[in-house]
C-alpha cells in the first residue's frame, strides 16, 4: 500500500480499542421509519428493483423505460427513457398538499429571520425562473451562483433547476480567481451574486470579488444582484440587475422545463490531485431519487420536523441535504447564514432551541471547536427536540462522537456519521438510526442500495480485521457522471485504479483509505492522495502549491495537510525562495494573503516553512510523507532516497521553530 497507510494503520490501532457500541433504543426503535434490518436484504436481493421503489416516490412526467443502463460503464444512465423536472418533486406537490407549511426558516446571522412557506418558495422560485429566462438564460446554459447563505441561494439553484439550466455554485468564501476559473470552465452565461454576505460580523465584498472575477469571463453576460446588507456597490450599466428589480412584478407561475433524467442538474467544482479543480456533473433523475431517498432513511424524517443542517450551500452538502433531499420529502428545515459564535458560541444551540430542531448535521471540526468551548454553551439551551445528530466530511474521532453523544444529543439521540462525496451526490455509508449499531468513530456500513468494499493494492477484497482503499463495487442513482468537458480525466481519475475493463468489471476509486473491523464495519482513515481535507473541505495540495509558486518572490513549494485537532487538517507550506533569499516574517504574511487572494482564505497556510531546497527523491518527486512527517513534529521517515537527504534535518530544525511561533 502506499505510504499514507502507515499513518493510517496507526489511527487504526488507535481506534479498534474502540470497543464501545450503541444499539438503537428501544424509544427510537419504537418510532422509527425503518425499524428492520430486512431493508437491507430487500434492497441486496433486487437493487435496482429497490432503486424503482424509491424513484416511484418521486414525480415523473415520463416514467423509466430501464432503471440502469450500465453498458457504456463508467458513464451510467439511471431512469433511462424518464422526464422530469426535479423542481416539481421539490415545489409544486407540496404546493398542492401543503401550501402552508414552512419550506424554510431563515435565520440570518445579524438576528433578522424570515419565514418562507412551499407556496411562497415556489412563487419567488418561479418568479426568478422568469426573470433569468428575460436575461435570455435557457435549457442546458449554465448559471454560476455566488453568494451567502440566504434564501435567494437555494432559490437561486431551483429557478435554474424550473427552467433546465444547470447551475454552478462556488462557495462565497472562495476568491476572485477561482470564481473566474469555474466560470470559464463551465461557460457561464449569468451570474447570480449578492452585494455583501454577513459573516462573523464583518461584510465580505461578494459583488467586488464577482466583478474582478467577470472581468474575465468573456462568457458572462448579465449579473444578478440580491441585496442583503445594502452596501455600496457598482452597478454596471447594461451587464447588472438588482434580483429584487428583475424579479418585480414576474409572474408567480412558470411551467416547469421538462428535462430528460440525464440531462446535467448542476456542476460543482471540487479539488483534485492536480491544480485545476474537476467540475463534478451530476444529473436530475437519479441524483434526486438518491438525494431523497438517503435523506428520509438516514435522518428517520417525519411529517412534522425541522430539520437543520449547518452546511453552505456552496458545497455539495447543502446541495443535497439544504436543497434537494429535505425539499423532496415535503421537509422544514433551518437555514443559518453565519458562523456558530456569532454572537456568542451558542448560536447553534439558541437555534436549536428557538425552532424545536429535531436533525442537525454538521461536521466534526465543528463539533471539535464546540468541545474546545464546553459544555455551558449548550447547556444554556434546551436541546431535548433533536432526534437524530449527523456528521459529514471528514472521520469524526471517537471522543468527539462522544461528546457530541453525550453533550448534544443527550445520550439518547442516535450519531448518523455518513460517509460521502461531492463524486457520490449523496451519502452512501451511514447507519440507519433505527436499525444500525452505532460505533463512535465508524460510519458503520454502506445504505441499501449501494456496494461498498475495501481493497488491498492488486484491488482484492480485504478480511474483516485489515485496511485497504475504499471502493464503490455497484453504480449508484447519484453517482457523478462524468468530469464537466473531460470524460478522460473523469476514467482516468475514478474507475482506472481497481476496474478491469476487459472483464468488464468496474471499480470507483474513491481515495480514501479505510479498514473493515470484526463485524465487517466500515472506519475512514482520510484520503490516500494529494487531496487536504481541511474542516472538511476538499484542498488539494497542488492548488495551493501553484499559488505559491504563482508569488514573485517564490522559487518553489510543497504543501501537506498536517494533523489538526480541530481542523482535522491544517496546510502546512515548504517553500524555497528566489535567488537564496532568506524569508522573513513579512513575507510569510504576504504569502499566506496571496492563497488567499489566489484561492479563498479557507486555503491559507496555517504555517509556512522557509527553506533553501525541499526534500527529493532522484526522480525530481517531492516527499511528501517526509514532510508531513516533520510537519507533524513526528520522528523522520526514511530518508536514504533523498538526493538532498542532508536538507532534511535543517528543515525539520526550522519547521518547528517557525511552527511553534506560527501555531494558529
Ligand atoms: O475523505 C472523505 C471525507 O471527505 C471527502 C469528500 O469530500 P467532499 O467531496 O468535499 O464532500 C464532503 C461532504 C460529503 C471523502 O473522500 N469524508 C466525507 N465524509 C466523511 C469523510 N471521511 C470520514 N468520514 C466521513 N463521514
Amino acid at each position: 500500500m502506499a505510504d499514507e497507510t502507515r499513518d493510517g494503520s496507526v489511527t487504526i490501532e488507535a481506534l479498534m480499542d474502540e470497543t464501545r457500541v450503541f444499539e438503537p433504543s428501544a424509544e427510537f426503535v419504537s418510532q422509527a421509519n425503518i425499524s428492520s434490518p430486512s431493508i437491507y436484504e430487500d434492497a441486496k436481493h433486487d437493487r435496482l428493483g429497490w432503486w424503482a421503489e424509491q424513484a416511484e416516490k418521486m414525480l415523473w412526467r415520463k416514467k423509466w423505460d430501464q432503471v440502469l443502463d450500465w453498458s457504456n460503464a463508467p458513464f451510467a444512465k439511471w431512469f433511462v427513457g424518464a422526464e422530469l423536472n426535479i423542481t416539481e418533486s421539490c415545489l409544486d406537490r407540496h404546493v398542492q398538499a401543503n401550501p402552508d407549511k414552512v419550506a424554510f426558516y431563515f435565520e440570518g446571522e445579524p438576528g433578522d429571520s424570515r419565514v418562507i412557506t412551499y407556496k411562497e418558495l415556489y412563487e419567488e422560485v418561479c418568479q426568478f425562473a422568469n426573470g433569468l429566462a428575460d436575461l435570455g438564460v435557457q435549457k442546458g446554459d449554465r448559471v454560476a451562483i455566488y453568494m451567502g447563505m440566504i434564501p435567494e441561494l437555494p432559490i437561486a439553484l431551483l429557478a435554474c433547476a424550473r427552467l433546465g439550466a444547470p447551475h454552478s455554485v462556488v462557495f462565497g468564501g472562495f476568491s476572485s480567481d477561482s470564481l473566474r476559473d469555474r466560470v470559464n470552465d463551465a461557460e457561464a452565461k449569468v451570474v447570480i451574486t449578492c452585494d455583501e454576505g454577513w459573516r462573523n460580523g464583518g461584510r465580505i465584498e461578494l459583488k467586488n470579488f464577482a466583478d474582478k472575477a467577470v472581468e474575465e469571463c468573456p462568457s458572462i453576460e448579465k449579473m444578478v444582484v440580491v441585496q442583503r446588507t445594502g452596501g455600496d456597490v457598482q452597478m454596471v450599466e447594461g451587464r447588472d440587475i438588482y434580483y429584487h428589480d428583475l424579479i418585480d412584478g414576474k409572474a408567480k407561475e412558470r411551467p416547469a422545463t421538462i428535462t430528460d433524467s440525464e440531462d446535467m442538474l448542476f456542476v460543482l467544482y471540487t479539488s483534485g490531485t492536480t491544480a485545476r479543480p474537476k467540475g463534478i456533473v451530476h444529473t436530475v433523475g437519479g441524483y434526486l431519487v438518491g438525494a431523497a431517498t438517503t435523506h428520509r432513511l438516514v435522518f428517520d424524517i417525519k411529517p412534522d420536523d425541522i430539520y437543520f443542517c449547518t452546511a453552505d450551500i456552496g458545497w455539495v452538502t447543502g446541495h443535497s441535504y439544504i436543497v434537494y433531499g429535505p425539499l423532496a420529502n415535503g421537509v422544514t428545515s433551518v437555514i443559518y447564514e453565519g458562523v456558530p459564535n456569532y454572537p456568542d458560541k451558542d448560536r447553534f444551540w439558541e437555534i436549536v432551541e428557538k425552532y424545536k430542531v429535531t436533525q442537525i448535521y454538521t461536521a466534526p471540526t465543528a463539533i471539535r471547536t464546540f468541545m474546545k468551548w464546553g459544555t455551558e454553551y449548550p447547556e444554556r439551551h434546551d436541546l431535548s427536540s433533536l432526534r437524530v445528530i449527523g456528521t459529514v466530511g471528514e472521520p469524526i474521532n471517537p471522543e468527539a462522537w462522544i461528546w457530541y453523544n453525550t453533550f448534544i444529543g443527550g445520550g439518547k439521540a442516535p450519531i448518523v456519521d455518513t460517509w460521502w462525496q461531492t463524486e457520490t451526490g449523496h451519502i452512501m455509508i451511514s447507519p440507519i438510526p433505527g436499525v444500525t449499531r452505532t460505533k463512535p468513530g465508524s460510519a458503520t456500513i454502506p445504505l441499501p442500495g449501494m456496494g461498498a468494499d475495501i481493497v488491498d493494492d492488486e484491488g482484492v477484497s480485504v478480511p474483516n480485521g485489515s485496511g485497504g482503499y475504499l471502493v464503490l463495487t455497484e453504480p449508484w442513482p447519484g453517482m457523478l457522471r462524468t468530469i464537466y468537458k473531460d470524460p478522460e480525466r473523469f476514467k482516468d481519475v475514478y474507475w482506472s485504479r481497481f476496474s478491469k475493463p476487459s472483464e468488464n468489471k468496474w471499480v470507483y476509486f474513491a481515495g480514501d483509505g479505510a479498514k473493515k473491523d470484526l463485524d465487517g464495519y466500515f472506519w475512514l482513515l482520510g484520503r490516500v492522495d494529494d487531496v487536504m481535507n481541511i474542516s472538511g473541505h476538499r484542498i488539494s495540495t497542488l492548488e495551493v502549491e501553484s499559488a505559491l509558486v504563482d508569488h514573485p518572490a517564490v522559487a518553489e513549494a510543497a504543501v501537506v495537510g498536517r494533523a489538526d485537532s480541530t481542523t482535522g487538517q491544517a496546510i502546512a507550506a515548504f517553500v524555497t525562495l528566489k535567488g537564496g533569499n532568506q524569508g522573513d516574517e513579512k513575507l510569510l504574511a504576504e504569502l499566506r494573503e496571496h492563497v488567499a487572494v489566489k484561492i479563498g482564505k479557507i486555503a491559507r497556510p496555517a504555517s509556512i516553512v522557509f527553506t533553501d531546497e525541499l526534500p527529493k527523491t532522484r526522480s525530481g518527486k517531492i516527499m511528501r510523507r517526509l514532510l508531513r512527517d516533520i510537519s507533524e513534529q513526528r520522528k523522520l521517515g526514511d530518508v536514504t532516497t533523498l538526493a538532498n537527504s542532508d536538507v532534511v534535518n535543517e528543515i525539520a530544525k526550522r519547521a518547528s521553530s517557525s511552527m511553534s511561533k506560527q501555531a494558529d
